[in-house]
């Protein structure tokens, strides 16, 4: 029994967000007159003296008193005696713990959108100096356009920023207090929960006290930001992992974020970038475990709540860890520019350019220019040369209206150039979005 029945093995992890809420909760006993000043005082007191033992490492949680209220009420009797007793007046493990894990989630919260801000911060740098290096830019894989560096990391640091705008709508709902709510039916006590809610930092108490000890809809919203969050960490690593290969060589890792093999002394194996790549799948796990736990559970309190904190904790340290790998990665890596812009320009990168300039030179319907662009790319490719590279005669014997002008659209250059439109991979349209989120960022 005590091997299942017991969380502190991991919720120990919450004991300053108890300690802060029992703090909270004997302030405001104590002003309301439910207990003295002067338990108050004892009680603020013990729990001082118990978070300096458990900061210092001496303190020693006991697995027969099952989770980290119960350990830290326990302590807090053994030292202080009689108020501490008064402690747990007008209160409950159900509500306390459901207190505890949303003090702890706002925290980890805080430090992850610090993390993602970083992260924004470091892909537009990089992209602000990558702003017109030339890349192919790819649908299915294939080589389409040519874009700039800096444009595709750029479309990372728009996904990260909806994954701030996700933490924060969660951490603004999950901000209220569920201390009150009792064991599930709030309490006969004259207590006061405005002023322990606002002690602890929230925007009001939880309206209802059978919601507020068996909810845990705050948990899964952020499980659900941080699996997305995941999820854009884990294609940029999957595009890391493609970049570094032999095959691609866009960009090269330092030993920092790589490997070599035990045995094949050539390789460079860009290990941070897979395990990136792994931890979504973790944190996928915690948020459909928690999912699965909450689906059909009657209200109010069951102990099946338990199993939201491994979940939380989890995915919480995966995301931290790879938002940091991340980090580092992304201020690591190095581009090969030559080979990047030697492979943009490989796959007749500009056929999209001749067939539009087709229309806009010569009227031609878009789908007849789609037409006789795909005869030239098959002259081009006949005879081994780019469209930059077939001779004008070759290109006249297909539409005679072509002329010298063409060759002005089919470089790499005039082509990234030319796609200014808004969002578009223009150089100059990339340096000023690298530049306008860097000033976001540093404001
Ligand atoms: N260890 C429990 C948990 O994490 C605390 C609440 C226990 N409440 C109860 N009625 N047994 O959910």
């Amino acid at each position: 029994m005590q091997q299942i029945n017991a969380s502190i093995g991991f919720d120990q992890r919450l004991w300053r967000q108890d300690i802060q809420g029992s703090l909270a909760h004997a302030a405001m006993l104590a002003r309301v007159g439910i207990i003295s000043a002067a338990d108050e005082t004892a009680i603020r007191k013990g729990l001082e003296a118990i978070a300096a033992e458990i900061e210092s490492g001496k303190f020693v949680f006991d697995p027969a008193l099952e989770d980290i209220h119960t350990n830290l009420e326990a302590q807090l009797i053994a030292r202080i005696g009689e108020p501490g007793r008064r402690l747990h007046t007008a209160r409950s493990r159900n509500d306390q713990v459901a207190t505890d894990l949303r003090l702890w989630l706002r925290e980890a919260i805080d430090g992850l959108d610090g993390q993602v801000a970083a992260l924004m911060q470091a892909l537009a740098d990089r992209a602000g100096e990558y702003a017109h290096l030339a890349m192919p830019g790819f649908t299915h894989l294939q080589a389409a356009q040519p874009v700039t560096f800096g444009h595709h990391l750029m479309a990372y640091v728009e996904m990260f920023a909806r994954d701030r705008g996700r933490l924060a709508d969660c951490r603004r709902r999950l901000n209220e207090c569920p201390l009150g709510a009792a064991a599930l039916a709030g309490t006969a006590f004259p207590i006061d929960r405005q002023m322990t809610a606002e002690a602890l930092g929230f925007a009001r108490p939880c309206a209802n006290s059978l919601d507020a000890v068996s909810d845990r809809d705050f948990a899964l919203e952020f499980l659900a930001a941080a699996a997305l969050a995941a999820s854009h960490l884990s294609r940029l690593a999957e595009e890391i992992v493609l970049w570094a290969s032999p095959g691609f060589r866009f960009i090269r890792l330092s030993d920092a974020y790589t490997s070599g093999s035990s045995i094949m002394p050539q390789k460079r194996n860009p290990d941070a970038a897979e395990l990136v790549r792994a931890k979504s799948g973790r944190i996928d796990g915690a948020l459909v475990a928690l999912l699965t736990v909450l689906k059909g559970l009657p209200l109010a309190y069951g102990k099946d709540l338990q199993e939201d904190k491994e979940p939380v904790f989890d995915a919480a340290d995966a995301l931290s860890l790879s938002l940091a790998a991340m980090v580092g990665m992304v201020r690591d890596l190095v581009a090969d520019a030559a080979r990047m812009s030697g492979m943009a320009a490989e796959g007749f990168s500009t056929a999209t350019d001749l067939a539009d300039w087709l229309v806009r030179t010569l009227g031609m319907p878009f789908r007849t220019a789609h037409h006789v662009t795909g005869r030239l790319v098959a002259k081009a490719e006949g005879r081994g040369v780019s469209l930059a590279e077939l001779p004008l005669a070759e290109m006249q014997a297909e539409e005679p209206g072509i002329t010298q002008a063409v060759y002005g659209v089919l470089s790499i250059a005039a082509s990234i150039a030319s796609r200014n439109s808004l969002g578009g991979t223009a150089p100059a349209r990339v340096a000023a979005a690298a530049e306008e989120w860097r000033r976001r960022l540093a404001g």
